[in-house]
């Protein structure tokens, strides 16, 4: 592995009893890039991302976040990532600035971070929550509590598990706006989608997860080439790519089952 890689990713593998989730996936993060896991339902998005996060240990294989390995030191890993899971779940009995003091007090902040805090919460329209009991808000609403819950202490790496779900335009405009901002300020973000639309036009590298492997990396125009699609949707090379190795797959299967007759 390089040196410079704010994430780092080797050959990760993951049984939940006996389904294999993660078959092998390593890649690397680097200052400045929004790195998209983009596959179908059950690839192994969600599984990487919590990895990485330190909320779950992989069977096989190594992580680092900054250099810290999130299996060995998942408390220092939470301290300096933002983490958006999939299923969000926050205490549904507190209001949304009840919420965000006692994340601001568990993370040790300086009273200083609430200028920040409601400029986010202004610039997502939810100032007019402030006092809802969180169990009152609507989906996207506490996506967006999530959202800033994860960014309130400026992490330098951001881990988005389909960060734009239950957004509407506008919201997931911002959100792309202060990802942009993140990455120009030299941070670096990973996150899932099913959204080629988003991974086309946000991720500056995408890996293409399929079964627990990624099986194509690179930037869009990279992709192109690989798919030989050079006029084609990332839609169209991610079905190109996933038929291609299912073909492939196919093929193997075949010659085994003629060499054992
Ligand atoms: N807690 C669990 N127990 C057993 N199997 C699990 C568990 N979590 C995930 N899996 C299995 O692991 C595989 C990968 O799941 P994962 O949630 O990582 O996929 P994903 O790419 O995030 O999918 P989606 O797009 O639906 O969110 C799937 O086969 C899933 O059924
Ligand atoms: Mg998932």
């Amino acid at each position: 592995m390089s040196n410079n890689a704010l994430v780092r990713v080797k050959d990760l593998v993951k049984y939940y009893g006996e389904v294999k989730a993660l078959d092998g996936v390593s890649f690397e993060v680097y200052s400045g890039e929004i790195y998209g896991l983009l596959g179908p339902n059950g690839a192994g998005k969600t599984t990487t991302l919590k990895i990485i996060a330190g909320m779950l240990k992989p069977t096989q294989g190594h992580v680092e976040v900054m250099g810290i390995s999130p299996i060995h030191n998942p408390t220092e890993v939470k301290r300096i990532i933002g983490y958006v899971p999939e299923e969000i779940s926050l205490y549904e009995s507190l209001s949304i600035i009840e919420f965000l003091e006692f994340i601001a007090s568990v993370r040790k902040l300086s009273p200083s971070v609430w200028t920040y805090v409601f400029t986010l919460m202004r610039s997502f329209d939810i100032l007019k929550y402030s006092r809802t009991p969180i169990g009152a808000l609507s989906y996207g609403t506490k996506q967006k509590v999530a959202i800033i819950a994860a960014l309130m202490h400026k992490p330098k790496i951001l881990i988005l598990d389909e960060p734009l779900r239950g957004l509407d335009a506008k919201s997931a405009k911002i959100l792309k706006e202060l990802m942009n901002l993140h990455i120009q300020s030299g941070g670096a973000i990973i996150l899932s989608t099913h959204i080629m639309d988003l991974a086309e036009h946000l991720c500056t590298r995408v890996g293409i997860i399929h079964k627990g492997k990624i099986i194509a990396e690179g930037s869009i125009s990279d992709l192109k080439r690989l798919a030989d699609a050079p006029q084609g949707t990332l839609e169209e090379i991610f079905l190109e790519l996933i038929r291609e190795r299912e073909e492939v797959a196919h093929i193997i299967e075949t010659i085994k089952r003629g060499l054992s007759e």
